[in-house]
């Protein structure tokens, strides 16, 4: 099995690689390819590699190369983890919308726009060539912001491209563990978009759990999205919703929070990740070790203005490491393998929620085997959750429309539409800023 990473040089990179070591089975991926435009990051990625192979008898072998074409040709699976304009261009999205005292988060709002801008014709580009290099590749897509981008790929690879998130893995698991269940065991009842979903109930043995954790002030505040959005309003809502609702329901906290920070999470990510790699470079540094200590630094400041803002305190122990790499590698063999899986995921719709059509890609629990991931039937969301869905994909398809016809005015209708931008002249002042300093913009016209 042949596995090819796209942002090969990215530094989640190790984590994917671990979660392969530990597979010995039988159709277990045996080659990885790393591709990535910056040589020099594929370096270092391979340096942190090689120490984590060691002594590890069958660990799948690693080659490293510039050339995409050669990366694609023959691969079994896509990982696609790649950032468009690097954390550079991840904090000129955050700077430039605090601005205008809206939000600049990768995924969400303004910054998930201006990210999606940039990204969606390079994936377009990468999924042409997957159709035509490796046409029965699986392509697993991480790249952010992850349901937009799947969609865009979904147009030219189908059900093939499959998008993966961990943070609705992160919140069934802290939701099992309130409860006194294993996660393995409970059935949780997610579904919206990718960092736009809600748990809207988790069962045990059949039994729906979910109301006794809402009903218990103690057990709401002794995990992430009980402190996070505060019992009272759990209550409210009848569900927990995925921690990155945090920016829609708190907005101008969380606005507030990231306004006063004295970094954006991009401009603190773009100097530690410098350092990073720099040190990396020189060989007389440990690099797994240095790459470990820069991973558990990341995690443990991962939302911090947001919990900050919220008042609840450090991250937990066991919420540190995501665990994205283990629904990429469980995707993975469920598919080679045929071993049946259940696994949320940014699939396409297929009627599953009525409010969107056949095509718009959403995030939701699905039955995964040989012949790919299939969502299963789900309740239907409140009507307050359907308008955010709706309003939210609405924006996407405008994205993805500026994206393919290169119209300024689509790419200001994106934003004017989207519910955390509040005014027109917002979103032509945020085009007019991005266009600005992004040369990945200048499709634009
Ligand atoms: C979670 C999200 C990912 C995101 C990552 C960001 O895992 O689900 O979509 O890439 O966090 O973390 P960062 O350290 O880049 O802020
Ligand atoms: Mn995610």
């Amino acid at each position: 099995m042949k596995l090819t990473i796209l942002g090969g040089g990215g530094f989640r990179v190790p984590l994917v690689y671990g979660a392969l070591l530990g597979d010995h089975a039988d159709g277990r991926v045996t080659r990885v390819v790393l591709h990535d435009v910056d040589a020099g990051r594929l370096r270092a990625i391979a340096r942190v590699l090689a120490e984590r192979a060691a002594g590890v008898p069958d660990a799948p072998e690693v080659t490293a190369t510039t050339d995409l074409e050669e990366a694609l040709r023959g691969a079994d699976f896509v990982f696609s983890a790649i950032r468009v304009g690097g954390l550079e261009g991840r904090a000129d999205d955050e700077r430039i919308a605090l601005a205008e005292g809206v939000l600049g988060q990768e995924t969400v709002g303004a910054g998930g726009i201006a990210f999606g801008l940039r990204t969606v014709p390079v994936a377009v580009d990468i999924a042409r060539r997957v159709a035509r290099l490796a046409p029965d590749a699986w392509v697993i897509n991480f790249t952010n912001p992850a349901g937009l981008v799947t969609e865009a790929m979904s147009r030219h690879l189908g059900d093939r491209v499959i998008g993966i998130c961990d943070s609705p893995v992160g919140l069934g698991r802290r939701v099992a563990r309130v409860l006194g269940a294993r996660p393995a065991e409970a059935w949780v009842d997610y579904v919206g978009l990718n960092h736009l979903g809600w748990v809207r109930g988790l069962r045990i043995a059949g039994r729906d759990e979910l109301p006794r954790l809402l009903a218990d002030p103690v057990l709401l505040g002794s995990f992430e999205e009980g402190r996070l959005f505060g019992a009272d309003w759990l209550r409210s809502l009848g569900a927990i919703p995925n921690e990155y609702l945090h920016y829609y329901y708190f907005n101008r906290e969380a606005v507030h929070a990231y306004r006063e920070a004295g970094r954006t999470r991009g401009a603190f990510l773009r100097d530690q990740q410098a350092g990073f790699y720099a040190g990396v470079a020189d060989p007389a540094v440990p690099a797994l070790e240095l790459w470990d200590r820069t991973r558990a630094e990341r995690e443990a400041t991962y939302m911090a203005e947001n919990r900050e803002a919220a008042g609840a305190g450090e991250r937990e122990a066991e919420d540190l490491s995501g665990g994205y790499e283990n629904v990429a590698l469980a995707l993975m063999r469920a598919i080679a393998r045929d071993e049946r899986a259940t696994l949320i995921l940014n699939v396409r719709n297929r009627g599953t929620l009525a409010a969107l059509d056949g095509d718009a890609v959403i995030e939701v629990p699905c039955l995964v085997d040989a012949h790919g991931a299939h969502p299963v039937a789900v309740d239907p969301l409140p009507g307050h959750a359907t308008g955010l869905v709706c309003a939210v994909k609405a924006v996407e398809r405008e994205v993805l429309d500026a994206a393919r016809s290169g119209s300024r005015a689509a790419a200001v209708k994106a934003f004017a539409l989207h519910p955390l931008v509040d005014s027109v002249n917002v979103a032509r002042r945020l085009v007019d800023g991005y266009t600005a300093v992004h040369p990945g913009l200048a499709y634009l016209r």
